[in-house]
């Protein structure tokens, strides 16, 4: 397929009022005379889109998190003439960050509906008809922490780690059809995305992404630079590409040594520290019982007392 294939298909577009999304559509609307249906909830943004890029964007307010609703949604697309080539799942969430004991139920129930099962949904309700185009196309947003699961963050780490495997079962299912399947890994994006994380004003827990993180309109312009390409993974920036490398070439290692730098630095950002400040508070009482719990390992399985395992398989091992 030539570069080009990309002008003047048709597309649907998750999370398109704010964020990479909305840059995604301005760059297919305004640079490739696509045709977009965008998805996401805020109607004030969605109409000053739509004045801004006028019929060559229209947009739905569905609930992503239900399958019937997408398998409707599908269906007006097909009665209504618009035959999706390409679908963009990029709409997500992220979590409160802090110990994944302290989540409650209602709080990781709402990540994995937006950031997981959204995706299983929209690809189900919408590859049908992407299987009929000549230029089908799935692109699904998930995050480094599906490559480089952070602690903090464990299910939305999760929930972008199903992301990746889907997506990558998907390309393999796929090839064959001629559709292409991309998979984007975007390290930190300066969005809005964390200041609507519950439980946390907005600046404060911004600090670190707005050091290090990219522009909304850098990650979009390479998100759609890697459709056009048809890359199946795509790692938008440096931080990603730096997560990445660590979990190529020693992956137990970076894993340890991303958990030991954020608890180092957890008394200084303001984010990090619901992790780890309940260790902090115990110190003295987790240190007791670790020394405790050495005294009592037994050095030779000889030394262990008569009765200590439950069954004689266990003693036999
Ligand atoms: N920003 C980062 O640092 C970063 C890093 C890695 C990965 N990502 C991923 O990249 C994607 C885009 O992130 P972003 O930073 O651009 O986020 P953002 O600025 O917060 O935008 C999120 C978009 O998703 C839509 N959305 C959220 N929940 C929705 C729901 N239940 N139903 C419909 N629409 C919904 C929002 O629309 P409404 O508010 O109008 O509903 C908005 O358009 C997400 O999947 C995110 O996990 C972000």
């Amino acid at each position: 397929m030539t570069s080009k294939w990309l002008y003047g298909r048709n597309v649907v577009l998750t999370g398109c009022s704010t964020g990479m999304g909305k840059e995604i559509l301005l760059i297919l609307v305004k640079k490739y005379g696509c045709n977009v249906m965008g998805i996401a909830r805020n109607k004030a943004k969605l109409d000053e889109l739509k004045k801004e890029l006028g019929d060559k964007f229209s947009y739905r307010r569905i609930n992503i998190s239900s399958l019937d609703d997408w398998k409707n949604f599908a269906k007006e697309l097909e009665d209504m003439g618009f035959m999706t080539d390409i679908l963009i799942n990029n709409a997500g969430m992220i979590q409160p960050f802090g110990q994944f004991n302290d989540l409650t139920d209602d709080q990781i129930k709402k990540v994995v509906d937006t950031n997981l099962l959204s995706v299983v949904y929209s690809c189900k309700a919408m590859l049908p008809t992407i299987k009929k185009s000549k230029y089908g196309y799935i692109c699904n947003v998930a995050s480094a922490s599906a490559i480089l699961p952070v602690g903090g963050e464990s299910i939305y780490s999760a929930t972008k780690g199903g992301v990746w495997a889907l997506t990558e079962c998907l390309a393999q299912e796929l090839r064959g059809f001629g559709i292409g399947v991309s998979c984007v890994m975007p390290g930190p994006v300066k969005t809005d995305i964390y200041k609507a994380r519950e439980g946390e004003s907005g600046p404060k827990a911004d600090s670190l992404v707005e050091s290090v993180g990219i522009t909304a309109q850098t990650a979009g312009k390479r998100i759609v630079k890697a459709i056009r390409k048809g890359k199946t993974r795509v790692v938008t920036d440096g931080v990603a590409r730096l997560m990445d490398f660590g979990m190529r070439v020693c992956p137990a290692t970076t894993c340890k040594m991303t958990g030991n730098l954020m608890k180092k630095f957890s008394p200084k950002l303001a984010s990090f520290k619901p992790i780890y400040q309940e260790q902090f508070d115990r110190k003295d009482e987790i240190k007791k019982m670790k020394k405790e719990r050495n005294k009592q390992v037994y050095k030779k399985l000889k030394d262990v007392p008569q009765g200590a395992f439950a069954n004689d398989d266990v003693a036999n091992i």
